[in-house]
């Protein structure tokens, strides 16, 4: 897959072993950064080659994802012969794309970057798309550029190794995309979800392809954010509420499936969607919802003034992406702290212990 980019145009390739992989650490120049947990797993079989002086390793925590990593990152760089030419390469999920995208941004003002996701969530979503986003102080993902990486190499076989909570956020996202597109996409997940659960390699591939078409189709439109890409923000102005309110305990993707929950009951309340679809949506985003009594993790003020303070909000009320009876993603500005409260007192009884 081609994506365009007004910054450079880039592509997605998806690979059903370990061989290319192989091809890419073998290579003579570039820098590596690899997700410390991955590392350790796939050192026999991948990562033993690489020298240490070209080998920079991250613990993948939020509290990591930070300006003074991406900078560690830039040093240890130049401690090697890098030229303006030189290339980096990492591996893992979400947190380390975000550190090493913009390192290769601000090295040199841009250095070559290949990205190799290793969770289903970079997969399936943050791996296009181009944003680089690191937290500062108690702000989640508050500094950032646009900067996409030359290629990305998906291999789905780094998804056996993922523990259920994090495969299970990497559903979330993937059942998002297809739940943006209505009744199809929900007869899908009703239709595989056992498989999906049951991490079956060919279908996943499928769906991952199909998450990144859709988010395509958005991002080559409105690659900066201004206009239809904020649809894809389906569910997050409660997501991010709810990873920033549980002290980023409920992994991103979980907390969107609980973000979409909140938005189609939201939506059901104002008599925009059918019973019908919230509440079979609701039947299988609480297969991959595993979190248990989380009104005990979660401060229902502090909830609330997260949204508030969403970096995503804009003018005098509350926004929020829903959907309509056409199924149809419609942006609101007028979320009711009522409506919350309802939302999240039903979130809550559904997830009782
Ligand atoms: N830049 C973007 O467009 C974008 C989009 C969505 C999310 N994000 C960010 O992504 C982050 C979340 O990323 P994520 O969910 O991919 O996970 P992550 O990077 O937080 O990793 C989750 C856990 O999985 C482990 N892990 C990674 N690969 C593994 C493997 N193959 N086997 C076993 N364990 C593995 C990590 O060590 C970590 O413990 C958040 O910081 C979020 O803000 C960025």
């Amino acid at each position: 897959m081609k994506i365009l980019s007004n910054i450079k145009d880039y592509t997605v390739d998806i690979v059903t072993g370990f061989d290319e992989i192989k091809a890419l650490i073998e290579l003579e120049d570039p820098f590596f950064v690899v997700d410390q947990k991955v590392y350790n797993l796939y050192f026999h079989e991948l990562f033993n080659k690489i020298p240490t002086k070209k080998l920079y390793l991250v613990d993948a925590l939020e509290t990591n994802k930070t300006i003074d990593t991406a900078l560690l990152i830039c040093e240890a760089m130049l401690g090697n012969p890098s030229k303006r030419n030189s290339r980096l390469i990492s591996f893992g999920g979400g947190i380390i794309q975000d550190i090493t995208g913009f390192a290769a941004n601000i090295l040199y003002r841009g250095i070559r970057w290949t990205f190799v996701p290793t969770t289903l969530l970079a997969a399936c979503d943050s791996c296009i798309g181009g944003k680089t986003s690191l937290n500062y102080k108690s702000y989640k993902n508050l500094l950032g550029t646009f900067y996409p990486p030359e290629s990305v190499l998906i291999c789905p076989s780094f998804f056996n190794t993922l523990d259920e909570m994090d495969y299970n956020s990497g559903l979330g996202e993937v059942f998002k995309f297809n739940l943006m597109t209505g009744e199809n996409g929900l007869i899908n997940i009703e239709k595989d979800i056992a498989a999906l659960l049951a991490r079956d390699t060919k279908l996943l591939v499928g769906y991952i392809e199909t998450s990144l078409a859709y988010k395509k189709s958005y991002i080559e439109e409105d690659e900066f954010d201004l206009g239809i890409r904020k649809h894809l923000n389906f569910a997050h102005t409660f997501g991010h509420a709810f990873e920033t309110s549980s002290n980023f305990t409920i992994p991103h993707g979980t907390a969107v499936a609980m973000g979409i929950i909140m938005a189609n009951r939201v939506s059901l309340s104002r008599g925009l969607i059918d019973k019908d679809f919230v509440v079979r949506s609701e039947k299988m985003l609480l297969q991959i919802i595993k979190h248990r009594n989380i009104e005990s993790l979660i401060c229902v003020d502090v909830f609330v003034d997260a949204i508030k303070k969403d970096k995503k909000q804009s003018g005098d009320g509350i926004n929020a992406i829903l959907m309509n009876k056409e199924l149809q993603l419609i942006i609101v500005n007028d979320l009711k702290i009522e409506e919350i409260h309802e939302g999240l007192n039903i979130l809550f009884e559904h997830l009782k212990g």
